[in-house]
C-alpha cells in the first residue's frame, strides 16, 4: 500500500482592494449579475462574470424553478451562454460571488461540482486554464489559475481511450 497526498494552489487575499483593477472590476461585474438572480426559493443570489480575451464580460445569475431541478447555477447559466454565443473567443476569468439577506457570508461560495464539470469541459475546449475569482463582500478573495485545483481527479477525456 502507498499512501499519496494531492496539494492544491490558491491565493487569498484579505480584500477585494488588493487585487489589480481588472480582477476587481470583474468582482463588481458578478456582484451586478446578481440583480437578474431569479431565487425565490433559496434566497440566495449568486452571479458569474465571464471575462473574455476580447476584453468582452458576460454576466450568469442562477435561473431556480418551482420545479426545483430544473433550475440553473449562475455558473453554467454564463458558461452556457458563451458556449453558444462566443465559443471562439476565449474565456481568461471566472468571478463569482453570492448574496443573501438572510445571514453574512463570510467565506467564498465554491462552484458546485457539476459547474466545475462544465469549467473543466470549456477549458479542454479552449485549449487554456480558466482563472477563477471567489468573491464575497466580507470575506477573503481566493483565486485558483484552472480548474484542476478543485478538481484533481477530474474525469478527462484520455481515460476513454
Ligand atoms: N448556486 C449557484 O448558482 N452557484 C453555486 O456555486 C452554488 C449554488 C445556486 C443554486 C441555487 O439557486 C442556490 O444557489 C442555492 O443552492
Amino acid at each position: 500500500m502507498t499512501n499519496h497526498e494531492i496539494k492544491i494552489a490558491f491565493e487569498e487575499y484579505p480584500s477585494i482592494h488588493e487585487l489589480n483593477g481588472s480582477d476587481q472590476n470583474l468582482c463588481l461585474e458578478a456582484v451586478n449579475a446578481t440583480a437578474n438572480s431569479h431565487s425565490p426559493y433559496s434566497k440566495f443570489k449568486v452571479g458569474a462574470a465571464l471575462l473574455l480575451q476580447s476584453g468582452k464580460i458576460i454576466h450568469g445569475s442562477n435561473q431556480e424553478n418551482v420545479a426545483y431541478p430544473s433550475g440553473l447555477c449562475a455558473e453554467r447559466v454564463a458558461l452556457f451562454h458563451w458556449g453558444a454565443t462566443y465559443p471562439n473567443d476565449p474565456i481568461e476569468t471566472i468571478a463569482i460571488t453570492a448574496y443573501t439577506d438572510n445571514f453574512e457570508l463570510i467565506k467564498p461560495v465554491t462552484p458546485c461540482g457539476s459547474c466545475l464539470q462544465v469549467m473543466a469541459e470549456f477549458e479542454k475546449k479552449q485549449g487554456k486554464p480558466i482563472r477563477v475569482i471567489l468573491y464575497c463582500i466580507d470575506g477573503p478573495v481566493w483565486i485558483t489559475n484552472g480548474i484542476e485545483s478543485f478538481l484533481p481527479f477530474l474525469f478527462f477525456e484520455d481515460r476513454l481511450s
